[in-house]
C-alpha cells in the first residue's frame, strides 16, 4: 500500500476510546477512488450527522495551508436531487454547513462535496465540486461490531458507544438478563424452576403435595420487566377446600337468610306506611 495511514487517536488512546475513529489519506484522489480507499481499510468515507460532529471531525484533521480540501461522503447524481449522505441516505445539511455562496454548481456538474480544513473563516465549511478533482480522502472506522452489545443494538457516538437493549436485558452492554425476585417454596407444596437463575423468560411451576389442591395458575414466568407474570398460587388441603366450599355455602345461606329477613322487614315497614293511605283511599273513592 503506497499511502501512509495515520491513526488520529494513536494506539495508546485507541484502547480506551470507544466510538468511531477518523482516518485520512496522505495523497489526493478523485471522489470515487477516495471512497474505495476508505472502504478498503476502514468502514467508509466520513458521514456527518450534525454540526457537533462536523466540528469534531474538523478538530481531528490536520490544518493544511495549501490545498486544505477533503472529500466527504455526501453526493448527488443529478442537478435536481437533494444532497444525500452515503450509508443511510440521510439528507442532513446544517444551516451553516456551506461556505458563503456555496453550493454554486459552477459547472453544472458539481455533485461531490469537499470540506475545508484550514485556519481561515471557511474552516469546517463545505463546497460542491466536480467529482473528478483530486482531494484528500477522509474516512471513519466504526467501533460497533456484532459483539459490542450482547443483547442490544449498538449506536455510535462521539468517543463513545451506546447499547440500546432488547426488552428483558440491561447493563451498559446489554449483557445481563432482567432478574425476577426469588420465590420461596409454597406451604404444602414445592416449586421447580427452569435453569439456574431466575432471569427473564424463566418459568417456575408450583406443585402441591398429594392431598392438596392448587388454587391459581401453577406457572409463573419472569417477564421482561423483571416481575413475575402472576400471583403465586397456594396449596390447600381438600378438607380445607371442602370446608371453604361448605363455609361459602353456609355464608351464602346466612346471607340469604339475612337478605330475606331484611326484605321481609322492609315489606312489613312499607305495609305499615301504606296502611293509613289504604285506609283513606276508600273514602276518596267514595268522594269521587
Ligand atoms: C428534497 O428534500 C425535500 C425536503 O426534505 C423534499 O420535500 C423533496 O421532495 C426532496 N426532493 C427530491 C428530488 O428528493
Ligand atoms: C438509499 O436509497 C437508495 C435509492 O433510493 C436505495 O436503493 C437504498 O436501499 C437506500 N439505502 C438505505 C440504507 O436506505
Ligand atoms: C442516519 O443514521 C443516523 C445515525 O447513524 C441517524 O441519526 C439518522 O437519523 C439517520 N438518517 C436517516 C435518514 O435514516
Ligand atoms: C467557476 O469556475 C471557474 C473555473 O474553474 C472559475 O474561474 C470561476 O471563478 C468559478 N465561478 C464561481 C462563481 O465560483
Ligand atoms: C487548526 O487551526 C485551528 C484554527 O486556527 C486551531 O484552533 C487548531 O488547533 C489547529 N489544529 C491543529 C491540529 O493544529
Ligand atoms: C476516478 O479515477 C479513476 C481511476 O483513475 C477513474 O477510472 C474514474 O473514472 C475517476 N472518476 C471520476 C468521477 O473522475
Ligand atoms: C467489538 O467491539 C468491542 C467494543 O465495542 C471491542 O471491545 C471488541 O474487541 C470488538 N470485537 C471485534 C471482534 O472486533
Ligand atoms: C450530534 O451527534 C452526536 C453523535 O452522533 C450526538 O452525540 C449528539 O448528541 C448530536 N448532537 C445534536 C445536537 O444532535
Ligand atoms: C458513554 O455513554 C454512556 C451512555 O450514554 C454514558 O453513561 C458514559 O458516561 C459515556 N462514557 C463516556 C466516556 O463518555
Ligand atoms: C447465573 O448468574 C450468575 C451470576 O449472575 C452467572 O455467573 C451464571 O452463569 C448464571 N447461570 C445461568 C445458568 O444463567
Ligand atoms: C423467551 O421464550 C420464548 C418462548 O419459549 C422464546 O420464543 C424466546 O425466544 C425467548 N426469548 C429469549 C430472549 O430468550
Amino acid at each position: 500500500m503506497k499511502w501512509t495511514l495515520i491513526l488520529f487517536l494513536g494506539s495508546s488512546l485507541a484502547v480506551t476510546t470507544l466510538g468511531w475513529t477518523y482516518h485520512y489519506s496522505q495523497k489526493t484522489m478523485n471522489w470515487t477512488q477516495a471512497r474505495r480507499w476508505c472502504q478498503t481499510d476502514y468502514t467508509d468515507m466520513v458521514v456527518i450527522q450534525n454540526q457537533t460532529e462536523n466540528n469534531y471531525l474538523v478538530s481531528k484533521l490536520p490544518n493544511r495551508t495549501r490545498s486544505p480540501y477533503y472529500w466527504i461522503g455526501i453526493t448527488k447524481n443529478h442537478m435536481n436531487e437533494n444532497w444525500t449522505w452515503i450509508g443511510n441516505n440521510s439528507t442532513w445539511v446544517g444551516e451553516q454547513s456551506w461556505a458563503v455562496n456555496e453550493p454554486n454548481n459552477n459547472h453544472s456538474n458539481e455533485f461531490c462535496v469537499e470540506i475545508y480544513v484550514n485556519t481561515g473563516p471557511n474552516r469546517g465549511k463545505w463546497n460542491d465540486e466536480k467529482c473528478a478533482l483530486q482531494k484528500y480522502a477522509v474516512c471513519y472506522k466504526a467501533q460497533c461490531n456484532a459483539t459490542s452489545c450482547g443483547r442490544g443494538r449498538c449506536q455510535e457516538m462521539i468517543e463513545n458507544i451506546t447499547c440500546l437493549c432488547e426488552p428483558g436485558f440491561k447493563g451498559d452492554r446489554c449483557q445481563t438478563a432482567m432478574e425476577c425476585p426469588p420465590l420461596s417454596q409454597p406451604d404444602n407444596g414445592y416449586l421447580s424452576c427452569s435453569g439456574g437463575n431466575l432471569t427473564f423468560n424463566s418459568t417456575c411451576r408450583f406443585k402441591c403435595y398429594p392431598g392438596f389442591l392448587i388454587i391459581g395458575p401453577p406457572d409463573v414466568i419472569c417477564t421482561v420487566t423483571g416481575v413475575w407474570s402472576g400471583p403465586r398460587p397456594i396449596c390447600t388441603s381438600y378438607k380445607q377446600a371442602l370446608l371453604a366450599v361448605v363455609g361459602c355455602g353456609a355464608l351464602s345461606a346466612f346471607c340469604c337468610i339475612c337478605f330475606c329477613w331484611m326484605k321481609h322487614r322492609k315489606r312489613k315497614k312499607l305495609a305499615q306506611v301504606r296502611q293509613p293511605e289504604e285506609a283513606t283511599s276508600p273514602s276518596n273513592e267514595a268522594q269521587g
